[in-house]
């Protein structure tokens, strides 16, 4: 199968369900999962390793990894987990994973009331983990929240976006996602923000994590692939929200993305109505509206 054009991670099963208030069961994240990789997900964000004390949605996280592990290695899916600190990423390799996730903020506020910790103190924390990660051959990847705004602190300079993702890089990890926590960025705010960046950083080096609060964020995608961007995460149904921002949204809905990229032509290796029955049912098993425009469209169908 040729590779897709852009590379979406699904991140759905950790960033979406990680919101959810209500108990979700287990064997349901595992059927999500699995139901994702059928449809042709290549990359699916599938648990964290942070604290279960602050996220008590993902505690079992092992036992998901390990009933879906060997379907993901056959299928050769990539399947990155949350490691918040050396323990983290401990307890992640425990489980077979293979592709850590460190995350910073580029604003204090929002650092503090995620992992109580500065953003310097959570850089230092992430460079353990992926000096760590490299030398057991497992992959890193770091995540930038509020790269537009913080909930506590107001509007992010990009200069600080900047100096975060420069350290990301310098420490080893191959990607660096920009996130979006709060959904507030506009087309314009991204081109602003990526011009900053792209002076310095290769295109390939960068994902979009948009969430959708204010509905921009399929518009900001698409301004981010025009800038030359080509991975970006989403979340099936657009489930979740942030614990540590009121008000947020989920990430854009990967039905949206899809829909959009199809139309131009662009491949994503995703069966977009198996997609969407996806969408359809999780968002019926987690009773919650379905946050995809197009994937309720298409299976209204
Ligand atoms: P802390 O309370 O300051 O940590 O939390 P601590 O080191 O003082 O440890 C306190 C207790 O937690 C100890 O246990 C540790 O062993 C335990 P006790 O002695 O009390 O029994 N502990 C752990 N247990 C399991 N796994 C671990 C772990 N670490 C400590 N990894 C910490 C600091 C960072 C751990 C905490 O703040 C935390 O887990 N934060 C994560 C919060 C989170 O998951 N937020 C959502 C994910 S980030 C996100 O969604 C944004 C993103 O999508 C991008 C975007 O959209 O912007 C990525
Ligand atoms: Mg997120």
């Amino acid at each position: 199968q040729a590779k897709p054009d852009v590379c979406i991670l699904e991140v759905g099963p950790r960033d979406g369900l990680q919101n959810i208030k209500q108990h979700v069961d287990t064997s349901i994240k595992i059927d999500l999962i699995k139901r994702l990789a059928a449809a042709g997900c290549q990359a699916i964000e599938a648990a964290s390793f942070v604290s279960p004390k602050w996220i008590p949605q993902l505690a079992d996280s092992p036992e998901v990894m390990k009933a879906i592990l060997p379907l993901m290695e056959e299928k050769g899916i990539r399947v990155p987990v949350l490691t918040p600190n050396m323990k983290g990423f401990e307890r992640s390799v425990q489980s077979g994973a293979r592709e850590a996730v460190v995350f910073a903020s580029a604003s204090e506020g929002f650092s503090w009331k995620n992992t109580n910790c500065s953003v310097e103190e959570a850089l230092n924390r992430a460079e353990a983990v992926v000096k760590a990660a490299i030398s057991q051959g497992v992959r890193a990847r770091g995540v930038i929240s509020c790269i537009f705004a913080c909930p506590y602190d107001g509007p992010t300079d990009p200069a600080k976006v900047l100096q975060v993702a420069k350290r990301f890089l310098e420490m080893g990890c191959f990607e660096v996602g920009l996130g979006d926590t709060i959904g507030v960025g506009t087309p314009a705010a991204t081109e602003k923000l990526l011009r900053v960046l792209l002076s310095e950083i290769p295109a390939e080096k960068l994902a979009g994590h948009y969430h959708d609060t204010y509905g921009q964020a399929v518009a900001n995608i698409s301004k981010s692939y025009e800038m030359g961007l080509r991975a970006f995460d989403s979340s099936v149904a657009g489930l979740g929200g942030c614990p540590y921002a009121k008000g947020a949204t989920g990430n854009v809905a990967t039905e949206d993305v899809v829909y959009m990229f199809h139309d131009a032509g662009v491949s994503t290796g995703i069966d977009l109505e198996q997609l969407s029955g996806i969408g359809d049912w999780i968002s019926r098993t987690v009773n919650m509206k379905n946050g995809s425009r197009a994937g309720a469209a298409i299976f209204a169908k």
